[in-house]
């Protein structure tokens, strides 16, 4: 694909930083992928949704790759398909993690997770960071949900450069994502609804320099320092669930 994949462009240095509205069209191809495939008559679970696996054609329009870990949905009456855990570190969800059972919400977890790095411009997982700051999710959840604090994740590329109101919907539909609870999750489909409003909104096409100025902070405080983790969690980077790099973890 032209424009590689979504890792190179929101981690890698070189290439120019995308744009929100960049960020937004590229989050709203890749719900839609997901989307069509949760809502096909015969349901698909993609189960390695991440940064890597989103490429991008010349236009930024996302497609999926790496179908190798699909898994055909639950049918009839059943409410999950049980099955070796495999995915990423950091994106996959944690129930499926901890009892292997799988369902479309664990895609929408993995969304959520992406959904943050494209906020936030950092890694599901980052070694080369300290604490709490190397899982993307711990860090960031309690900014999501305060509009005041959440400046301090979005990712300083954007160099203020998003709308407030877009930037706390889009943290409020992470948020969503990532809960714990796999049936709060919102559907794909309703994740997509959300996304495509946002772009559509005078809100998010306008974003005017002073709307966020008077807000936008541009000393970007490191969180660690304001909020540490009750569980003080350092979460292992290691692709434990890597299905390339090593064994299937169950
Ligand atoms: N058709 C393609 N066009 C452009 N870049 C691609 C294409 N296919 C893969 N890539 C990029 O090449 C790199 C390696 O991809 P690969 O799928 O082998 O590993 P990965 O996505 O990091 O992990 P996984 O094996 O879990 O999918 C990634 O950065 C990926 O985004
Ligand atoms: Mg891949």
């Amino acid at each position: 694909m032209p424009k590689g994949s979504l890792e190179n462009h929101l981690f890698r240095r070189g290439p120019q930083p995308l744009s929100w509205a960049t960020r937004i069209k590229v989050a709203i191809g890749a719900a839609r992928g997901l989307s069509f495939l949760h809502d096909a008559e015969e349901q698909v679970i993609y189960r390695d949704f991440k940064a890597s696996n989103i490429l991008l054609d010349a236009d930024f329009n996302a497609k999926l790759s790496d179908f190798g870990l699909a898994k055909a949905g639950p049918t009839g009456d059943r409410t999950h398909v049980s099955t070796q855990v495999m995915g990423t570190h950091g994106y996959a969800a944690p129930e499926y993690v901890a009892t292997g059972r799988l369902t479309a919400k664990s895609d929408v977890y993995s969304f959520g997770v992406v959904l943050l790095e494209l906020l936030s411009g950092r890694r599901a997982v980052d070694k080369t960071k300290v604490g709490v700051e190397q899982n993307l999710v711990d860090w960031a959840r309690p900014y999501l949900g305060d509009k005041r604090k959440l400046f301090r994740i979005m990712d300083t590329k954007l160099e203020g450069q998003y709308p407030q109101k877009g930037a706390y919907t889009a943290a409020t539909l992470a948020s969503q994502c990532l809960s714990t609870e796999p049936k709060v999750r919102p559907r794909m489909a309703e994740v997509l609804a959300t996304l495509e409003q946002l772009q559509t909104t005078k809100n998010a096409a306008k974003h005017s320099q002073t709307e966020h100025q008077t807000v936008f902070d541009p000393v970007h405080k490191s969180p660690l320092s304001q909020h540490r983790s009750p569980r003080n969690l350092t979460p292992s980077a290691s692709p434990l669930l890597s299905h390339r790099q090593s064994p299937r973890v169950r």
